[in-house]
């Protein structure tokens, strides 16, 4: 069973999870630490966790994941009671979050609403991801498999992460790329993630300016283009599916 020196531990780092949202959320600043510790969703998951991993970590059997099962229904929030998770790890809003059972979590780490760290199947063994200090994933981002998230980086609001992300860098998009390594926007052909051609609205804009011209072209000649007769031809109505609904399964 755990002894005087654990509860020692869990409480300091009770303590720096509660500093993390004072320092962290910008609606917390000026809240006192027991109304955030009463009302902080994250701060409870993460509090339920320290004592679900400790209990786990002393091999008691059951009771971790029954810890772990209720923080979960009033949070929303699911850690598994295996993962390793550092000292100050504030978890925003949090409905949604998924902490799979190999995940590593360093030191000050900041997870919003709807953050999966999760493996890529049915892999067993190590399968989820190592996220280092001081690292920031926006919300709906989904990290997947055993990568590492080097220290320092930010991952974009819902991208798909399913390879390392370097030190000190920016990741966005699915699949995530980095687009700034420390400050700087990566260089090379195939860097510029941010930007990516459409080809869709590349052909929209050029059809509607064609039109615009064309309007334009016809009302110089007097013909209003609203008078000019279309093509009458209608589509062909689509045909009733048959055999197995195709959504189904
Ligand atoms: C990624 C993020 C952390 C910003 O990091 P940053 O290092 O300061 O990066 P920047 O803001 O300079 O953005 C870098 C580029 O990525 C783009 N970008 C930023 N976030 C993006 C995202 N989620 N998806 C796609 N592109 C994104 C920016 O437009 C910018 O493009 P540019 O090269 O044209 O300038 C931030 O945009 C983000 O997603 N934060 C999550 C916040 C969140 O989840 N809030 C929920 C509160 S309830």
């Amino acid at each position: 069973m755990p002894g005087l020196g654990s509860a020692a531990r869990v409480w300091k780092e009770i303590r720096r999870d509660v500093q993390a949202a004072q320092e962290r959320d910008p609606a917390a600043r000026g809240v006192g630490s027991s109304e955030i510790l009463a009302i902080w969703p994250g701060v409870h998951a993460v509090l339920a966790h320290r004592v679900a991993h400790a209990l786990f970590e002393a091999r008691v059997p059951l009771l971790p994941r029954l810890i772990a099962g209720l923080a979960r229904l009033l949070t929303g929030i699911e850690i598994h009671p295996a993962a390793r998770i550092g000292r100050g790890l504030f978890i925003d809003h949090g409905m949604g979050v998924v902490i799979g059972e190999t995940a590593e979590i360093g030191d000050d780490v900041t997870l919003y609403q709807g953050v999966t760290l999760g493996g890529t199947g049915f892999a067993v063994g190590k399968r989820h991801p190592t996220v280092q200090d001081n690292v920031t994933i926006g919300s709906g981002a989904k990290l997947l498999g055993p990568i590492v998230v080097g220290h320092g980086a930010k991952i974009g609001a819902n991208s798909v992460v399913i390879h390392d992300v370097p030190p000190n860098s920016t990741v966005v998009g699915n699949p995530g790329h980095p687009v700034r390594v420390d400050g700087r926007r990566p260089e090379g052909p195939d860097a510029d993630w941010a930007h990516l051609p459409d080809p869709i609205s590349d052909a929209i804009k050029g059809l509607a300016s064609r039109i615009g011209a064309l309007e334009r072209a016809l009302a110089e000649r007097g013909v209003d283009p609203a008078t000019v007769p279309g093509d009458e031809e209608q589509p062909e109505p689509l045909r009733a599916a048959r055999g197995p609904n195709p959504a189904g399964g």
